[in-house]
């Protein structure tokens, strides 16, 4: 009945979908603005006619927050599902091989900024819940909050999760923002990486020098900065930040051994990415340096002439963006002040530096023993044919551990994109199978956790 229902509607699901796609709502960037407000009023038409009875856009500081409701029975379980309407800019341009706001089907899969993360995913929770009404057979109550700024650190849906405990008030979260380890292979995360995210900005001269005039006895602050970061590893791929590493839980043997027990084909891996090694904190393989350790990067690095030709110049100024990714138990406040008083305390003379603190977020582990988890679990083995296994994403959903803070609510990660969905990166795309079988397992899910 289930199946039979999403394999007669695919085409009218995947039009639906391609509408929410073709809406610019790029949070990062105040020029799409009004088209992020047009993707919240889009979800909030199309929750409401797939049967929610209260839908409302909540009104924050920044972007709208979609709110819907389905209450059938106060004396049955309430899930809350929560995903997001924002996307990454869509930058480089020039990379996509078909417009990012254009969607296509191409070789089986959806391709369009959003299509895994988080659209496409929010979809399948839409229609999930239009087959459940049309086909009478929703089996607990349902409370959908979707934001539009979680692409840029979830701040106000933070406030308003803490002035409406209320509303939200439910059993369980759930949420598809995460990825499985392949079609073949169902997984369940069961832990997030959390984040720091800063700014630097290293002055020299107070302007632009002619670099032959002046090179060689005035600092330039993008040789510096460049010589800033490179100490900040040391030659074992460790971060170099004192305290770094203090509050980071060691997993014991057993635990490490299951985690790596997880199908994981490293040759396949590098040539994914055309890379001949990868590389990272020695001691670690692949799956712990993202699953399980903190790390440090930087995402973006500038300063002095880029245009075209060549300008011979010293520059005044020189920036990066950093991030680190955080484990359980790290402190993205505490991280974020150790790595200022390092990196001001690297700085030679020569040159100033300011540390501008972006957002952040802390890490979270999901239990893999509740009753959630195990109704998750149940789907997957139901449609899948497969047990799921638990796993780490070193991707952040800051929200989720201030959903267990402020509504002692745990969540359950039901993630359907795969690592090789190109999600923030040129060429998003997400499987037309992906998209199809998610609504499966998510009504299957419902199933299951009201039966438990
Ligand atoms: N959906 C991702 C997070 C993710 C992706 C988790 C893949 C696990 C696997 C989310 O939209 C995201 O991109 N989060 C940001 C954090 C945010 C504060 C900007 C991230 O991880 O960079
Ligand atoms: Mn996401
Ligand atoms: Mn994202």
């Amino acid at each position: 009945m289930i199946r039979e229902y999403i394999h007669t509607h695919q085409q009218r699901f995947l039009d639906e979908l391609f509408e929410l796609l073709r809406i610019p709502s790029v949070s990062a960037d105040s020029r799409y603005q009004k088209e992020v407000r047009q993707a919240a009023e889009y979800v909030a038409a199309q929750l409401k006619k797939a049967g929610a009875d209260s839908v409302e856009l909540c009104e924050t500081k920044g972007h709208p927050i979609v709110f819907g409701e389905k209450k059938i029975n106060s004396s049955l379980p309430t899930v809350l599902v929560y995903g997001h309407y924002d996307v990454q800019p869509p930058d480089p341009l020039n990379l996509w091989t078909s417009p990012p706001f254009e969607p296509v089907i191409k070789d089986g899969k959806i391709f369009a900024r959003g299509a895994c993360d988080d659209k496409g995913q929010v979809y399948m929770h839409l229609k999930a819940f239009e087959t459940m009404m049309k086909l009478n057979q929703l089996p607990c109550n349902i409370k959908f909050m979707i934001e539009g700024e979680e692409e840029v650190g979830s701040d106000n849906l933070g406030t308003f999760v803490k002035e409406n405990k209320n509303k939200l008030k439910a059993d369980v979260i759930l949420i598809s923002d995460t990825s499985l380890i392949s079609l073949d292979c169902p997984s369940i995360t069961a832990g997030l990486r959390g984040l720091s995210y800063l700014e630097v900005e290293v002055t020299g001269p107070n302007r632009d020098l002619h670099s032959g005039v002046y090179g060689g006895a005035v600092a330039n602050p993008i040789n510096v900065l460049a010589k800033m970061i490179a100490s900040l590893h040391d030659e074992n791929g460790r971060v170099t930040i004192p305290g770094f590493y203090d509050r980071v839980e060691n997993l014991s043997d057993a635990d490490r051994k299951k985690l790596n027990s997880a199908p994981f084909d490293l040759n396949h891996y590098q040539k994914d990415l055309a890379i001949d090694e990868v590389q990272g904190e020695k001691g670690y393989t692949t799956m712990e340096r993202t699953g399980i350790r903190p790390t440090l990067d930087v995402n973006g690095i500038w300063g002095g002439y880029t245009g075209e030709g060549a300008k011979t110049v010293l520059p005044s100024k020189a920036y990066a963006k950093i991030s680190m990714r955080l484990v359980p138990h790290q402190s993205s406040q505490e991280i974020m002040t150790l790595f200022t008083n390092h990196f001001l305390a690297l700085a030679p003379k020569s040159v100033k530096v300011k540390v501008i603190p972006h957002h952040g977020g802390e890490p979270a582990v999901t239990p893999t023993h509740s009753k959630a988890f195990h109704a998750a679990s149940k789907a997957f083995e139901e449609v899948w044919g497969k047990t799921p296994i638990p796993t780490r994403d070193g991707g952040s959903i800051p929200i989720v551990s201030l959903f267990k803070k402020e509504l002692e609510l745990d969540t359950v990660l039901m993630g359907f994109g795969l690592d090789s969905d190109a999600i923030h990166s040129p060429n998003e795309h997400y499987g037309v199978k992906n998209f199809l079988i998610g609504i499966e397992t998510i009504v299957a899910f419902y199933q299951h956790f009201s039966r438990s």
